[in-house]
């Protein structure tokens, strides 16, 4: 038998083309709401929601602190789910950030160890040398 609550899944690529007001699709926790019609009523201002079209708005989302109200009010819009392909793509900021860091500190470590056995030759140059 048919699920008749069978998920549809939208990729990002998807996503992010209906990012004018024809068609405003933005996420919020992994789920994808289609909110054209909802922008003139939205009581935060349209523009905020434009300025989110075809992207992740969670945090924003979040930040903001929507009552419950708010909440209930937005699940009917939602229209899908992203897919499990791209889920892991939501995070990749914050784990690029991670990335650079742990670059910089390798960069730190390629200098620090050349200089240390740089050093370590000479010294023991000269204590040959003094010995002779
Ligand atoms: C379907 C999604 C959304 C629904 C149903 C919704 C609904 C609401 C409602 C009912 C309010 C009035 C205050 C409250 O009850 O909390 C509100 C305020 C607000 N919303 Fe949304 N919202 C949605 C998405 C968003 C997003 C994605 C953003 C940011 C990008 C946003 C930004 C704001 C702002 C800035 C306010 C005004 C807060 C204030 O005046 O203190 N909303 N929203």
């Amino acid at each position: 038998m048919a699920d008749s609550k069978e998920t549809k899944y939208f990729t990002l690529e998807e996503i992010q083309k209906h990012n004018h007001s024809k068609s405003t699709w933005i996420i919020l926790h992994h789920n994808v709401y289609d909110v054209t019609s909802f922008l003139e009523e939205h009581p935060g201002g349209e523009e905020v929601l434009r300025e989110q079209a075809g992207g992740d708005a969670t945090e924003t989302f979040e930040d903001i602190g929507h009552s419950t109200d708010a909440r209930n009010m937005s699940k009917s819009y939602i229209i899908g789910e992203v897919h499990p392909d791209d889920l892991s793509k939501l995070q990749k900021p914050a784990d690029s950030l991670i990335t650079t860091v742990e670059s910089d500190s390798s960069w730190w470590t390629n200098w620090v160890i050349p200089a240390l056995s740089a050093i370590t030759v000479v010294f023991m140059y000269r204590l040959y040398m003094g010995e002779e």
